[in-house]
């Protein structure tokens, strides 16, 4: 590997700072731009940011990215994705549209049963398949960095094809992938009504097979109305926790469920969704430092009201965005239109929306020491956007932006 250099850039948007915490209130509004700016990268770390005339004697023997008339900005990380999984749903997309809702839906054995159903009779190779072309696409909406949860298995067997498809993915695709172990993403039909069995199998036969083959580093569960009830969610994760699997949490999507107040009582780092989350919770969860995630494109797809994003903001929570790629609620990879329904759906500024679509998406996944920013001793994960200015990548909105993406310190993805 050789030495790369950036240069030329209308504006390198650094988002600096907050490698050690994430950004709340108006740093999040703060993207410390540098203008005609330049990056330097030599193997895998960023090792100069500044003006493109001070740069360039450093740089002589390396090679040249002319990035005039675009910005440059940290790669995009999805702090929360479905994206390991078999079949599709466009069925129920349809029955949506003709009357049914995602609960009704599920609750008939669709939904999330239905990928399982699909994720389960998938080989490893089909499940290895299908998600390399998702992790494909994502690079090309910019994104260098996912987090990738199973729950479409509630078996053994297949939540642990799906983590070993992600473990495997993470090796050979140029994309990193942290993963999440959810077995709890829903009541497999062999269970309904005796919830609190399959919350003892999770906490005493899974979590420490996870654990033990080292397969996740954090534990999620979707606490919902008809799903799992805060207690029995409370349950999986201080099991989590005891053996060091960090917890996240699904809380208050679909109706209020004090979601939002249990991620702040146990400690979570990111409670996600949150579409009906409390006042009360907010602040809980503000005061506790629990890293907000929000999903946007799922509140657009299922055509309800999103997140109370600017709220949050002004309440001192930490707000990170994400796709929440699956194939039933959110069935996108673009952080880019994340970005815009940020904007226009919760009333975030695009500077906001870029802080939690990198640094603060960062540390919703533990990862906010090494990438989410462009800065010295950083991984060189970076992205040049075809805009003249950072407003313009929402203004256009519903567009890849996309040009030129660098993963690692490699070109990774260019645009002809
Ligand atoms: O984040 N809420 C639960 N899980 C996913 C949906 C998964 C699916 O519908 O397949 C979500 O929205
Ligand atoms: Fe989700």
């Amino acid at each position: 590997m050789g030495s790369l250099f950036i240069k030329n850039a209308n504006q390198v948007i650094t988002v600096k700072g907050h490698s050690e915490k994430p950004a709340t209130k108006e740093e999040m509004n703060e993207l410390h731009i540098i203008e005609n700016g330049a990056v330097l990268i030599e193997n895998d770390r960023i090792t100069a940011v500044g003006p493109t005339e001070e740069l360039e004697l450093k740089a002589v023997n390396a090679e040249v990215i002319d990035a005039s008339g675009k910005i440059v900005m940290p790669g995009l990380v999805d702090p929360h994705t479905h994206v390991v999984y078999a079949g599709s749903r466009e069925n129920e997309f349809n029955l949506r549209l003709n009357g049914a809702t995602y609960m009704e839906i599920m609750n008939n054995g669709g939904g999330i049963h239905a990928t399982t159903r699909a994720t389960r009779a998938a080989s490893e190779v089909e499940l290895y398949q299908a998600t390399k072309r998702r992790l494909d696409k994502f690079l090309r909406h910019g994104v260098t960095t996912i987090e990738a949860k199973s729950g479409y298995g509630m078996d053994w067997e297949t939540e642990h094809k799906q983590l070993i498809v992600a473990k495997r993915l993470n090796e050979d695709h140029p994309i990193d992938i942290v993963s999440t172990f959810m077995g709890a993403h829903a009541v497999p039909k062999e269970y309904k009504g005796r919830e609190d069995k399959f919350v003892d199998i999770i906490i005493n036969e899974m979590l420490p097979r996870v654990k033990e083959e080292g397969l996740a580093e954090f534990n999620d569960v979707f606490c919902e109305h008809g799903v799992y009830t805060p207690e029995q969610s409370r349950r999986v994760l201080e099991a989590g926790k005891k053996l060091g699997l960090i917890p996240k949490i699904h809380a208050d999507e679909i109706e209020p469920y004090q979601g939002a107040e249990l991620a702040a009582e146990i400690g979570a780092i990111s409670a996600e969704h949150l579409l009906r989350a409390s006042d009360e919770g907010i602040k809980q969860m503000a005061n506790a430092g629990v890293i907000a995630v929000l999903l946007p494109g799922t509140a657009f797809f299922l055509m309800a009201e999103a997140a109370r994003g600017r709220k949050m903001i002004d309440a001192g929570v930490p707000v990170a965005i994400s796709t929440d790629a699956n194939p039933g609620s959110s069935p996108s990879v673009s952080m880019p239109f994340t970005m815009n329904l940020a904007c226009l759906s919760m009333g975030m500024t695009p500077a906001e929306s870029i802080v939690a679509a990198t640094i603060n998406a960062a540390h919703a996944i533990n990862r906010g020491r090494e990438i989410g920013s462009i800065e010295v001793g950083k991984k060189a994960d970076i992205v040049i956007q075809d805009v003249e200015n950072f407003i313009q990548l929402n203004y256009h909105y519903g567009m890849n932006h996309t040009h030129t993406v660098i993963k690692n310190g490699k070109i990774v993805v260019q645009a002809v």
